[in-house]
């Protein structure tokens, strides 16, 4: 399948979505769907808790589509494509603790504006001597220009942000390069169930409603693939439907969903075995279970078989310590990694499509 032609990323469109996000949206109250807000019940007590500390300003111009708190946070050293007012940065800084450090990058000098005018009131907040967070302008494309080094990066997490950007290629490769080995990418983002026709394309309203950059999931997995990330594993998926008649009259039958996924980044030549491993139970807010993503979930004290890339992720990440690990006895192994559809994860899910646009609103736009 051809994948993400390597065409230069044109300005005007760079320039549009910066006016989007910059001029036009003044809160998340202009979005006109709840696609774009996380659903109180997924979220964690001690998630919740970080969020409800995070200053009103900052989160009224929260604009993400999905939820991107990973777990196993403490003393990681964090980036946020397109952090946008910073509130996952902001919720992720407390959630790693002050021996943890929570970096976000952005284009938009409104949005960066409204994320740095808080660094001070969240440092004090949190009861932390220096603060743990900072705000960088510039593009994820080329995140070296923007003074990300290579191998310094515990957790990549990124809300609703590659899908505005034209070259993914780019930013999975900048992504992979600033990893540590074992490192991982937990992002959420719009997909399309096809390769979306230059009308969509080339359509500027969809654009703002970050559908017609909408990866086609498939090339999601092929570009992971290329790049060097494992097997890209969804954590969740909600279908997304275009409502305007105007719009919906582009779009045709192509579908769109949001989801998140996690891809991890491990050393060459890392060694593959079936394993039988079991949770300790001593992540922070997952004592009892912790949901690693839609198909695997892990008990405390209940060993399980996995295959050999889900043992490489265990052994050579940040979860390496919080399982026991030892030689699989037996042969079955529980859900193994594939391309899985994410509109079957979304259907599993009981989601039949009840959200009504991605993440921007409809009327808004261009
Ligand atoms: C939909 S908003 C999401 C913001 C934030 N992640 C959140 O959840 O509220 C998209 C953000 O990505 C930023 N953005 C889009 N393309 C970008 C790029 N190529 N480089 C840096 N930032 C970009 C925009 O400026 C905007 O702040």
């Amino acid at each position: 399948m051809s994948c993400c032609p390597a065409e230069p990323v044109k300005s005007d469109i760079r320039q549009d979505v910066k006016d989007y996000y910059g001029k036009r949206l003044k809160t998340s109250d202009d979005l006109q769907t709840s696609a774009c807000t996380t659903p109180a019940t997924r979220l964690k007590k001690h998630v919740r808790d970080a969020m409800k500390l995070i200053h009103d300003d900052v989160v009224i111009k929260y604009y993400g589509c999905g939820l991107v708190v990973p777990e196993c946070l403490e003393g990681m050293s964090i980036l946020d494509l397109g952090s946008g007012s910073g509130r996952d940065c902001y919720a992720l800084a407390k959630l790693v603790g002050e021996n943890g450090f929570v970096t976000g990058v952005d284009m938009t000098d409104e949005q960066l504006d409204t994320a740095n005018e808080y660094v001070e009131y969240h440092r004090e907040l949190f009861g932390f001597k220096e603060s743990n967070v900072k705000f960088v302008k510039g593009y994820i494309e080329d995140l070296k220009s923007a003074g990300i080094r290579d191998s310094t990066i515990d957790i990549i997490i990124s809300n609703c942000v590659i899908n505005l950007c034209k070259d993914k290629r780019a930013v999975l490769k900048e992504a992979f390069r600033v990893l540590k080995n074992g490192g991982e990418l937990y992002f959420s983002d719009i997909y399309s169930d096809r390769v979306l026709s230059d009308e969509i394309k080339s359509h500027k309203v969809l654009w703002g409603e970050c559908i017609s950059g909408a990866l086609h999931w498939k090339e999601l997995f092929s570009l992971a693939k290329e790049i060097g990330f494992e097997l890209p594993r969804i954590v969740s998926a909600k279908v997304v439907e275009v409502t305007k008649p105007e719009l919906k009259e582009v779009v045709g039958d192509a579908k769109f969903v949001s989801a998140e996924y996690r891809l991890f980044k491990l050393p060459p030549g890392v060694k593959r075995e079936k394993s039988e491993i079991m949770y300790n139970g001593d992540v922070t807010g997952y004592e009892d279970e912790l949901q690693f993503d839609h198909f695997v979930k892990f008990t405390k004290d209940k060993p399980i078989v996995v295959d050999g890339d889900l043992t490489a992720v265990i052994n050579c990440s940040r979860f390496q310590g919080e399982f026991e690990i030892k030689k699989a006895k037996c042969c079955s192994v529980a859900a193994k990694a594939e391309d899985i559809d994410p509109f079957l994860v979304a259907l599993s899910s009981g989601d039949s499509g009840s959200s009504s646009a991605s993440c921007c609103p409809e009327s808004k736009c261009c």
